[in-house]
């Protein structure tokens, strides 16, 4: 895994920005495989100002989210469908068509579940996998103790994460309690991993992808058995690692 290391969360914005950016302009078709939360906010504010400073288009990229909360209709505010057109598609000129999430309000939604991870797969599999991290190293909604040969599958929401979740949602209470997410076969499936790690509540999760053993009960731990993993951190989220080792 290679670490970049940014002193802040507008620096990490601009380097994933950028680094995104690279991709979708080199290539003549790209999966970009994305991630919602706080963490790559920015980011996608900044990869759509500098697709629309150079007229960069994004009609040969289609796009996959790693997860979907259950119960949430599209046009929900807390969807992560709502979330990624505010924040990304509706500023470039990718089509609808092209960008696509588990549906959180399928009737059936372990079909749905099978049919998000053979979509990906029938598109070719995803190029480059956007992804941020939880405090307790889930990544997608893979929470602690997801077997690393999961595809795209139904999870129940820990207590941890729906607390961490809250501030986007009146209450607590309100915070669903069921996700769709791929799961982390699928994620590892992916050519190139971009992990976004921001701030001093990552700065455990951090230190142990770092340090620590590859283990189910910490699932970013997957990451070091992939061959191609950027890790964009900042200095808080580095702290504890960094007053361990000399970097
Ligand atoms: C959420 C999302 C993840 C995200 C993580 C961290 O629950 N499902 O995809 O990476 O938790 O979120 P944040 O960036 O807000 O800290």
């Amino acid at each position: 895994m290679r670490v970049i290391q940014v002193k802040d969360y507008e620096e990490m914005s601009e380097a994933a920005a950028t680094l995104l950016f690279s991709r979708v302009k080199e290539a003549s078709s790209l999966s970009l495989g994305l991630a919602t939360g706080g963490t790559p906010e920015e980011t996608y504010t900044r990869l759509a100002e500098k697709a629309n400073k150079s007229n960069q288009s994004f009609s040969h990229v289609n796009t996959y989210n790693l997860d979907e909360y259950v119960g949430l209709a599209p046009e929900h505010p807390n969807s992560y469908r709502y979330y990624m057109d505010q924040h990304l598609f509706t500023k470039i000129d990718i089509p609808k068509e092209q960008t696509h999430l588990p549906n959180g309000t399928a009737v059936e939604l372990r079909n749905e579940c099978n049919r998000y991870e053979r979509l990906i797969k029938r598109d070719g599999g995803i190029d480059v996998q956007l992804l941020g991290i939880g405090a307790n190293g889930h990544i997608g909604f893979n929470e602690p103790g997801t077997p690393f040969n999961t595809g795209t599958h139904l999870v129940e929401l820990t207590d941890e994460t729906r607390e961490a979740n809250a501030r986007y949602f009146s209450a607590k209470a309100n915070v669903p309690t069921k996700a769709i997410t791929m799961g982390i076969a699928s994620i590892m499936e992916a050519k190139e991993i971009v992990l976004l790690v921001s701030g001093q509540s990552k700065a455990h999760a951090f230190a142990q992808l770092m340090d620590g053993e590859i283990t189910e009960e910490f699932p970013a731990s997957i990451l070091n058995n992939h061959d191609n993993v950027t890790i964009i951190a900042d200095e808080a989220a580095i702290s504890l690692h960094a007053s361990k080792h000399v970097l």
